[in-house]
């Protein structure tokens, strides 16, 4: 199993986002978390494609992005070409994911389907042989900083059981409330990639939060 770490740009300083970036750079964070609000879907907005631009021409990493959007299907195109590796929508936010998922995959992207803690994951399930990787959010998408919701480790497990007893390779990501102390828990129950914002970016030493996230310090 995978222990990827994703660390949430919306928790980033924006005045200083060259100097953000560069420290994820140097990092041991396999991906950028990439969080993109419309005040529609979630009762926030946060940013767009100007960010993303700066995002591919100064990150290295994969960008990783997390649509918390309405209509996410008129946007995959415009995402995939600001520099998007993977494009996750919400699977609450359509009625149905499959032609949006084919989308993705045309403009060559990895694909992911997510869900928040209040819904069925009756609407996921049928979806995680086809897709990359699953989202589970751990607090309301909406804004970062939120305390991680304990179910999430039961729900975890059951999606976690879906792919093993299906020999299926979906990576599991977890998002929301992440820190070091839960971090540990959440790989032992079966989660390939953790998103981190505040834990991370408000850290002293944000490169060692990293490696404390993952285990290794
Ligand atoms: C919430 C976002 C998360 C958020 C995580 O809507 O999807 O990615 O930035 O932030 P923390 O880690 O602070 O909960
Ligand atoms: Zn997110």
């Amino acid at each position: 199993m995978s222990r990827i770490i994703s660390p949430s740009m919306l928790s980033a300083d924006f005045g200083h986002l060259s100097d953000d970036i560069q420290m994820i750079n140097r990092s041991q964070a396999e991906w950028l978390h990439v969080d993109v609000m419309d005040g529609v879907f979630v009762p926030n907005i946060s940013f767009g494609f100007p960010i993303m631009e700066v995002l591919k021409k100064e990150c290295t990493k994969p960008l990783d992005v997390h649509l918390m959007i309405t209509h996410p299907e008129r946007y995959v195109e415009r995402f995939a070409d600001a520099g998007a590796w993977s494009i996750g929508f919400h699977s609450e936010a359509v009625d149905d994911p499959r032609p949006i998922l084919d989308l993705i995959r045309k403009k060559g992207c990895r694909t992911c389907l997510t869900v928040n803690p209040d819904i069925s994951l009756d609407r996921l399930l049928p979806y995680v042989a086809e897709v990359d990787m699953v989202l589970l959010m751990s607090v309301f998408a909406g804004y970062g900083g939120q305390r991680f919701i304990p179910e999430t480790y039961e729900r975890l497990r059951t999606v976690r059981n879906f792919i093993d007893e299906n020999g299926l390779s979906t990576l599991i990501e977890i998002d929301g409330g992440v820190n070091t102390g839960n971090a540990e828990q959440l790989w032992q129950a079966g989660a390939d990639v953790l998103v981190a914002g505040s834990a991370v970016f408000h850290a002293g030493n944000p490169e060692k939060e990293i490696l404390r996230l993952k285990g290794e310090l």
